[in-house]
């Protein structure tokens, strides 16, 4: 078994549990990657792939954590760092959830609203400055924004506005990898003054709807955001209890 194969393999037994983002951007990044894997019995027990001082992907069927003396950045799940000091360390926390196809209610716009496909790449520079507008914290150009239609999960049809009227009030995007069926909602977000009302509730039944075909669709996002998207998650029927930390040694 090779190291993408056994990947894949953890990966649909527990998505959100192997890593903390969709499959296909980690099997992207391996090529250049120094990979260790050990398979007992047709059984994988341990998978980590690493590159100069950094752990990308690290999975071990006892729960041994890895060694982080010496590194700089680290992605590692939550009960893997419960034995480890983190204190050179800068941590950040990400839920992880899946949502199965169950629990889908039809999207509900208010009157006046109405969802419309993004026209990318015309239209990167407004999916830019909108992102930019709804998150204290990030700033995305529009170059970035063309470059995710490059990747081997784009579908246009995920990629949609809630307009009031003319004017974009909310944004979603997501992705469909249909080499394993996996779904993955990349960016939710609302206007600010827009917040509250159902918007992003109906932005993510409707991504939902449209990913129809998806064995399962994952999300993940900051836990510290005070506007609480996992509850939103929640709220349209995502579940899970994974946690990943990113860890970059302080300076
Ligand atoms: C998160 C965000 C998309 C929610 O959009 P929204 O339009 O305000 O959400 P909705 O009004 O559709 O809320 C839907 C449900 O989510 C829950 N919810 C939404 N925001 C919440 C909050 N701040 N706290 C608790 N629950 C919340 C509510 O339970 C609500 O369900 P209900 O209608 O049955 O009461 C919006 O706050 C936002 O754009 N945040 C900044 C960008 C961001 O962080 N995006 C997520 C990245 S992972």
């Amino acid at each position: 078994m090779d190291f993408k194969t056994a990947l894949t393999e953890l990966y649909l037994r527990d998505p959100t549990g192997t890593l903390p983002n969709a499959l296909w951007k980690t099997l992207a990044m391996l090529d250049g990657m120094e990979t260790l894997l050990d398979v007992r019995g047709g059984e994988v027990i341990h998978l980590e792939a690493k590159r100069g001082r950094g752990i990308y992907v690290y999975w071990d069927s006892n729960g041994v954590p890895p060694d982080i003396e010496g590194l700089d950045f680290v992605l590692l799940h939550e009960r893997l760092a419960r034995a480890l000091d983190l204190e050179e360390f800068y941590v950040e926390r990400y839920f992880r959830l899946v949502h199965r196809g169950e629990t889908l209610e039809a999207p509900s716009l208010p009157a006046g609203f109405a969802f419309r496909e993004v026209d990318v790449p015309a239209e990167a520079r407004e999916v830019a400055e909108f992102i930019n507008l709804c998150y204290e914290d990030i700033h995305v150009g529009s170059g970035e924004v063309k470059s995710w239609t490059a990747g081997p999960a784009f579908d246009r049809s995920l990629w949609l506005w809630i307009l009031d009227g003319e004017e974009p009030v909310a944004l979603g995007i997501a992705d469909f990898d249909r080499s394993i069926g996996e779904g993955s909602l990349e960016w939710i977000q609302v206007h600010p003054s827009y917040r509250g009302r159902g918007l992003g509730k109906a932005l993510v039944f409707e991504l939902l709807r449209r990913l129809k075909d998806a064995a399962f669709t994952t999300v993940s996002g900051q836990l510290d955001n005070r506007t609480n998207p996992e509850a939103l998650y929640r709220r349209c029927g995502f579940e899970g209890n994974d946690v990943w930390l990113v860890l970059r040694r302080r300076e």
